[in-house]
């Protein structure tokens, strides 16, 4: 399965972090069906305080969804795991700009034959996503500082949001614009409004009631935005 390309719609990427790891497939059932792709979060307690989960996850997740998967890898030295997270079945790979060399880490994907995401903290400005631009198909601005599930949106990454959307327009080229941190369905519509079109949920998702009414309600209100 290819990894989708953006359509001008805005698309949830339910971030598996949140979800239960003591039952993966009823807790990724109900979010498979509305949403655009898993997004699987690696921390390794370097680059980020907190450790989550290797590419060793990823076989287990694929079975649990039909959906392609983006590996976000908050990591300090993702250069030396690519071919790795490629060969464990990540769809597209996304790493920090602020890691160890990000661009050898960004050809490295590209030369597996997937699609690359850029990402950047809360305290990196816009322009440093630029020497990516032609050679990424996702940007991932973070709302929350990278790490851990369940923080609080950061409403002022959204000017970082809107400089970057116009960035992408310039290129002409099609590339995700991801938000990715503290998202619900208030911050949801922010995000949409300040031009991103893919939207990470993890903690909001996994402790609704009913995950699968939450992405239709949050897909009806982006409808009217877009
Ligand atoms: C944070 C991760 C996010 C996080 C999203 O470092 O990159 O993807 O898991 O979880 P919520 O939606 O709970 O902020
Ligand atoms: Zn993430």
């Amino acid at each position: 399965m290819k990894f989708p390309l953006p359509e001008g719609k805005a698309v949830i990427a339910p971030s598996v972090l949140s979800a239960d790891f003591s039952d993966l497939r009823s807790s990724l059932a109900p979010v498979n069906a509305g949403s655009g792709w898993i997004h699987f979060d690696v921390m390794d307690g370097l680059f980020v305080p907190n450790i989550s989960f290797g590419p060793v996850l990823i076989p287990a997740v694929k079975k649990c969804s039909p959906l392609c998967v983006d590996a976000h890898l908050m990591i300090k030295y993702p250069a030396r795991y690519i071919e790795a997270f490629a060969k464990a079945g990540a769809d597209l790979i996304t790493v920090h700009e602020e890691s160890e060399n990000s661009m050898e880490a960004v050809d490295r994907i590209t030369a597996t034959g997937l699609p690359a995401g850029i990402s950047i903290k809360p305290h990196t400005p816009a322009e440093k996503i630029i020497p990516f631009l032609d050679k990424v198909s996702l940007i991932l601005v973070m709302t929350v500082e990278p790490g851990f599930g369940g923080q609080k949106f950061m409403a002022d990454m959204m000017p970082k949001v809107r400089e970057i959307r116009g960035l992408i327009n310039k290129t002409g080229r099609k590339i995700w614009l991801q938000a990715d941190g503290g998202i619900n369905e208030n911050t949801s519509e922010e995000a949409v409004r300040a031009g991103a079109d893919s939207l990470v949920m993890g903690s909001a998702l996994f402790k609704a009631g009913n995950p699968a009414d939450l992405i239709t309600n949050i897909g009806l209100n982006l409808k009217k935005l877009q």
